[in-house]
């Protein structure tokens, strides 16, 4: 049975590239093109890079955290490296979500996302005709439901909580508690064909992830990631076999806003295609979230509202182009 979901999927749309693409694809504003942001040699900002053993090692762990500490502080974003997975893991990951975006169009099809669902393969849901469209296809799976707690698949997970949690004080597994026993890992795999103006549309419009926390395995070829800060777009590089991490709304909202939740987008690119995977770690659906108490007090009030299945929230605010936190401010 073939389920066919919204709109075309924007790999056929690139096939034709004598076809510029539709009007709900393209960005007017300025004239000025997204892929002219800075690279970390042009500037004082560099994203940050981790090492993920010596934050185990006795003798390096106090310089490797203050390292995390300043990356959380100046950016939410940094590269890992040393994290246990293999680069021939990494490459398998990759090769395998490409070859998926290669089967033909009625094979995907097969595995298309139902319309109000996330989960399976497709693009954007279309709330207006006005809304700005993103120029990827997606494949959405939930990989780590509860019952088992398959931490040992993405070894970085309790790692990288547990340090954050150190950081700020408090009991080591509280982000982890906080999440629920039942806290889900779901994997995005994002297909960006090349696109024949792409200095006008958007491979991912800016954003802040709906999740705690975000692990994002890049191409290993071709760039397109950017984060902003300081209200200047900079290039986040490839460095082989690091992964990417970041904060996410949820985290901003359970350390009362003391670790943000950057802003990021990703450009496209006119020959190339490009692909990325996102790790995505979200808390339990049916538990309300909420800024952790010790982390409330008078010089820092409560500035989040509890919040309970955040993820179904976030899409409805986003595709009418709104930053969902905000709604959840104080
Ligand atoms: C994402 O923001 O989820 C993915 C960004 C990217 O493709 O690099
Ligand atoms: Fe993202």
């Amino acid at each position: 049975e073939v389920k066919i979901v919204g709109n075309k999927s924007v790999q056929e749309l690139a096939l034709n590239s004598e076809n510029l693409p539709p009007n709900n694809y393209i960005y007017n504003e300025g004239g000025v093109g997204f892929r002219d942001a800075l690279l970390p040699s042009e500037s004082d900002f560099q994203v940050p890079i981790i090492d993920i053993a010596n934050l185990t090692l006795p003798s390096t762990a106090q310089h490797e955290l203050l390292k995390l500490q300043s990356a959380l502080h100046s950016c939410g974003f940094f590269l890992v490296i040393n994290h246990g997975m293999t680069s021939s893991f990494l490459d398998k990951v990759r090769e395998v979500s490409k070859q998926f975006f290669e089967l033909p169009k009625e094979e995907k099809q097969k595995y298309a996302r139902e319309p109000n669902n996330v989960e399976g393969y497709g693009n954007d849901t279309i709330y207006s005709e006005n809304q700005r469209l993103d120029w990827c296809d997606r494949l959405f799976l939930k990989v780590h439901p509860e019952d088992q707690r398959n931490f040992k698949f993405w070894p970085l997970n309790p790692i990288d909580f547990r340090a954050m949690a150190k950081l700020l004080n408090l009991e080591e597994d509280c982000f982890l508690k906080e999440c629920g026993e039942r806290g889900t890992m779901s994997m995005r795999t994002n297909y960006y064909p090349p696109c024949p103006m792409a200095d006008h549309a958007l491979g991912l419009k800016p954003h802040s992830d709906s999740s705690s926390i975000t692990f994002l395995l890049q191409d290993n070829k071709v760039e397109g990631l950017q984060v902003l800060k300081d209200n200047q777009w900079f290039k986040v590089p490839i460095i082989h076999d690091a992964i990417v991490i970041n904060v996410g709304d949820l985290m901003e909202i359970m350390s009362n806003g003391i670790f943000q939740s950057p802003i990021h987008r990703a450009v496209v690119n006119e020959e190339k295609a490009r692909l990325s995977v996102a790790m995505l770690c979200r808390p339990d659906s049916e538990k309300e979230i909420q800024p952790i108490d010790k982390l409330v007090n008078e010089s820092r009030p409560l500035s989040y509202r509890p919040v309970k299945d955040y993820c179904t929230k976030y899409l409805q605010y986003y595709q009418q182009g709104k930053r969902p936190i905000d709604a959840f401010k104080l």
